[in-house]
C-alpha cells in the first residue's frame, strides 16, 4: 500500500460499518466511521435545539462541538462529544434523520473532512462513509463503493434496530431510507456518487463474509 487509506462509501444501511471495521480488523488498521462525526453534530443540534438554515447560530453551535473518536484494540468506536459518551444515543431513526439534514451543509462538512483529514494523516486507516474516495481522500491507495437494493438495506437496517429491542415498520424504513438516498446523492456538498476508479459491489446478493472477502482479496491484489 502507498498511503494506507482504503475507503468505503455507499448510501445507508449498505452495511458499511459492519464491513468497514472487520476489514480494519483483518488487515490490522483503525477504522473511522465519519458518519458518527455527522451524527455527533446532529445530536447537537437537537439538544440545542437550533435552526441549522441559519448559517450564524450554526456556526456558533460548530465551535462549542468538539467531537472525539476513540477506537480499542478490536475497533470498537466511542463517540466523545465535549467529554461525553454518546455512543448509543446517536443510533435513534431521529439522529438519523437530523443528520442527513446537517450534512448537507458546507459549514459542518468543512469542520468534520479537516477533523477526517487529521486522523487519517498517518494511513494504515480503513475510512467509512459518503465522500471518503471522492473527497476527503481522493488519493486514497483503493477506494470501494457498496450497493444495495433500497429493500434489502430497509431490511437490514429492520434487523440491526431489532438487536437493539427497537422495532420499525418496514414500509416506513423504506421511505426513510429513501428520503436519506435522496438527500445524500443530491445535496450540493459532496453528494454521494462511488469514485471514477472504486470497485463496485453489489451486495444485494452477498452476506457480510463475503463482502469483507471480496474487498480483503482486492487489497491484496489476488
Ligand atoms: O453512515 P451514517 O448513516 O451513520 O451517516 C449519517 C449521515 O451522515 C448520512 O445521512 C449522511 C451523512 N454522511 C455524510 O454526508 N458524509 C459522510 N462521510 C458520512 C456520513
Amino acid at each position: 500500500m502507498n498511503n494506507g487509506i482504503i475507503t468505503i462509501d455507499g448510501p445507508s444501511g449498505v452495511g458499511k460499518s459492519t464491513v468497514a471495521k472487520s476489514v480494519a480488523n483483518i488487515l490490522g488498521l483503525m477504522y473511522l466511521d465519519t458518519g458518527a462525526m455527522y451524527r455527533a453534530v446532529a445530536l447537537q443540534v437537537k439538544r440545542k435545539p437550533i435552526n441549522i438554515n441559519n448559517e450564524n447560530e450554526l456556526l456558533s453551535l460548530l465551535k462549542t462541538t468538539n467531537i472525539r473518536i476513540l477506537n480499542n484494540k478490536n475497533n470498537v468506536l466511542k463517540i466523545i462529544l465535549n467529554d461525553e459518551d454518546i455512543t448509543d444515543e446517536i443510533r435513534s431513526p431521529e439522529i438519523s434523520r437530523i443528520s442527513s439534514d446537517v450534512a448537507t451543509k458546507g459549514s459542518v462538512r468543512k469542520k468534520l473532512v479537516e477533523l477526517q483529514r487529521e486522523i487519517g494523516l498517518n494511513g494504515n486507516i480503513v475510512v467509512e462513509g459518503r465522500d471518503m474516495g471522492t473527497y476527503v481522500f481522493p488519493d486514497a491507495d483503493i477506494k470501494f463503493y457498496l450497493e444495495a437494493t433500497l429493500e434489502e438495506r430497509a431490511i437490514r437496517r429492520k434487523k440491526q434496530l431489532m438487536e437493539n429491542n427497537i422495532d420499525r415498520d418496514l414500509e416506513n424504513m423504506i421511505k426513510e431510507i429513501e428520503l436519506r438516498d435522496k438527500q445524500d446523492k443530491e445535496r450540493l456538498e459532496s453528494p454521494l456518487h462511488p469514485a471514477p476508479n472504486a470497485v463496485i459491489i453489489d451486495t444485494t446478493n452477498l452476506n457480510t463474509d463475503e463482502v469483507i472477502n471480496r474487498i480483503i482479496r482486492e487489497v491484496k491484489g489476488e
